[in-house]
């Protein structure tokens, strides 16, 4: 049996089905889960032209889905629209204008408010201060801040005028945010000085001038005061003294439904991340409908989403999603279990949340630190959770069903990508449950387990996770490189359908069970990082002259590195240069690229024409079968 396979049986083996409390099924947004996924089957474009009109455009479309250029679908063609009207300037016309629309809480407990109405001045405001720096339509903006309101307002300022966003998750290093810089030729970075987290203040400007020194397009770095270190600002401006002349008026531009809202980089099976990206028009409606029917808006309700706004799960649900709807979404700084492991539930108590959404590494951390830290809190406002990242093992599942949502708060397993803009497989609060099966795809969404000829397998049968018919929210194309988004993602297996690159199982009643990557990517604490990404960091020091990574199961990460490295000649292989290289890793890539172990070899498995056999390594590390090795040279 692979690894693989043992992990699938022990997730499918949890046969109890959990159904939702009849009071929440009953009251849900989404009045007749059955019957939408019947609709979305028989009228695709009907369903999402129906979700369309919940919003606000400037101009109508022609076509629902234009499918002639496959696989560059279009969705709502020839329409007009920008996603910052309907998230904010909408709003200010109705009675959400006082609402809030932003809690933001430092880590040392500091508490900013801001309504719909003060949002979008804000936002109003930055706008101007980019097009006062000459930021115009289709110009880029890369994006490098912790998680606090200024992000949302950078990102939403941007859009407005037309421009596009390229965010960077502030945990990133210097090597990983410069060649993200410079693929996308932004011009202006937006960036804090620092961030507070587990009790110290952390330098992102450093980090910043670092790779801004080697990436000469970027005019003019903003830095938004926010830890209060003494940075060096030449060639920058401070943010606030920026905001206080800007005017708070600012017209929305007009912007085709097609036209580009941001780029996102992911990480494939190269060196080099993908730019993922996505557009107006039907990124809205794909964001809009998934929370507001999954996550089931409603008027009261406080929505934390703990990711970070730096990821895919950020952009679409913790800024625009939760604009869209109307709703109050909670950001929070620091660490999670700073100054204890309470911090978390202390938040959810303060700020009365209604539904949480998370990741399974940080609620198996939470676990690992006992039951009685939500305990100590009062969690009954919590009506929902959610789970998101990678698999969720049912005993994750079962101790946030019990502790958290005191056994009465459905769990939303959503399954989708920084790819997919929008959750793809998912429940619904009308869904059945089964813990650790992200259930069925969305009503709209179709999918299929696949094989390598593309054809569907038997039921309970390992395959390529494939979405065989085009959703909204998808992305378009790789910034720059289309020949990458076909090759990639439609011509991995034949038939003309989205591959996920992760491998999952339907069961008997449908359910799909996603096991993990199918390619060399990682899941470190539910971050997506290619091996290929970190060994070109390990070979761009002096020492290395060839490296292989590979993931090791980790019981709170879910994976982590681990590196086999061929040094150059001269350098020995001692416990100072793993250090060394650990330390230069963590310079290039940021933390989240955890390096568990290095180890010294004088070769590598490698295939006759010179591929690393990554499988082989990993086999052999973890004591399982090597499978077929005809391929390896010896
Ligand atoms: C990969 C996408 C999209 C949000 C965050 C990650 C894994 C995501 C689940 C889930 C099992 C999941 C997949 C996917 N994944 N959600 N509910 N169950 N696996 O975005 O960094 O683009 O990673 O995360 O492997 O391909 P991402």
């Amino acid at each position: 049996m692979t690894e693989e396979t043992i992990k699938t049986e022990a997730l499918m083996s949890e046969k109890r089905v959990f159904n939702p409390p009849k009071k929440i099924a009953e009251n849900a947004n989404i009045v007749d889960w059955e019957a939408a996924l019947k609709r979305g089957e028989e009228d695709l474009e009907g369903f999402w032209e129906d979700a369309a009109k919940e919003l606000e455009w400037f101009g109508k479309w022609d076509k629902v889905l234009d499918d002639s250029g496959k696989p560059f679908y279009k969705w709502f063609t020839g329409a007009k629209c920008n996603i910052v009207h309907n998230a904010l300037d909408r709003h200010i016309k109705t009675p959400l204008k006082g609402k809030v629309a932003i809690i933001a809480e430092a880590e040392d407990g500091k508490v900013r408010k801001f309504t719909y109405a003060q949002l979008h001045k804000e936002v109003c405001k930055f706008a101007n201060v980019l097009k006062s720096l000459g930021i115009k339509k289709g110009d880029r903006v890369a994006i490098y801040m912790p998680n606090i309101p200024e992000i949302a307002i950078a990102m939403l300022a941007t859009v407005k005028i037309g421009a596009i966003h390229s965010v960077v998750f502030a945990g990133y290093g210097e090597g990983a945010l410069k060649i993200r810089i410079e693929d996308a030729e932004a011009k202006i970075i937006v960036c804090a000085d620092g961030v507070g987290r587990g009790g110290k203040k952390i330098n992102l400007k450093d980090t910043v001038d670092k790779a801004v020194a080697q990436c000469p397009a970027i005019k003019k770095t903003i830095v938004v005061k926010n830890a209060g270190l003494d940075v060096d600002m030449a060639n920058c401006a401070w943010y606030h003294e920026l905001m206080e002349t800007a005017s708070d008026k600012c017209e929305t531009e007009r912007m085709d439904s097609e036209d580009i809202l941001y780029i996102l980089y992911t990480s494939g099976t190269t060196g080099k991340p993908k730019g993922v990206i996505h557009v107006h028009g039907g990124y809205m409606v794909g964001v809009n409908r998934t929370l507001r029917w999954v996550f089931d808006i409603k008027p009261q309700d406080i929505f934390w989403c703990a990711a970070d706004p730096g990821w895919v799960t950020g952009h679409s649900y913790i800024v625009y999603g939760p604009l869209l709807a109307g709703t109050t979404t909670l950001m929070y700084e620091g660490h999670p279990t700073y100054p204890d492991p309470g911090r978390m539930w202390d938040i959810i108590e303060r700020h009365s949340v209604t539904i949480l959404y998370t990741a399974p590494t940080m609620i198996r951390m939470l676990m690992g630190l006992g039951d009685e830290w939500p305990k100590k809190h009062d969690l009954n406002t919590l009506r929902l959770l959610g789970s998101v990242g990678e698999p969720i093992n049912p005993e994750a599942w079962m101790w946030y069903y019990k502790n958290v949502g005191g056994e009465r708060c459905p769990i939303m397993d959503t399954w989708w990508q920084t790819e997919t803009g929008m959750f793809m497989l998912t429940p619904t609060p009308q869904t059945p449950l089964k813990p650790g099966s992200a259930t069925k795809p969305f009503p709209g969404v179709q999918a299929k387990i696949v094989d390598n000829d593309g054809k569907e397998v038997e039921t309970g049968k390992g395959g390529h996770l494939a979405i065989t018919t085009p959703w909204p929210a998808m992305l378009r194309t790789v910034y720059k490189n289309p020949e990458r988004y076909k090759k990639t993602y439609w011509q991995e297996v034949p038939g003309g359908m989205y591959i996920s690159g992760d491998i999952a199982r339907k069961d008997e009643d449908g359910y799909f069970w996603v096991q993990g990557r199918s390619d060399d990517v990682l899941k470190i604490a539910g971050h997506r990082i290619g091996t290929a990404e970190i060994e070109s960091a390990f070979v761009s020091h002096k020492a290395v002259a060839e490296a292989a990574v590979i993931g090791i199961p980790d019981e709170v990460k879910g994976e982590t590195g681990k590196a086999f490295v061929i040094l150059k000649k001269g350098f020995a292989g001692n416990a100072e240069l793993v250090e060394d290289l650990k330390k230069h890793v963590r310079k290039e890539l940021g933390p989240l690229a955890i390096i568990d172990s290095i180890k010294f070899v004088g070769s590598l498995p490698k295939t006759r024409s010179g591929k690393i056999m990554r499988r082989v390594l990993k086999a052999r590390e973890l004591g399982l079968d090597e499978g077929d090795t005809s391929a390896l040279v010896d």
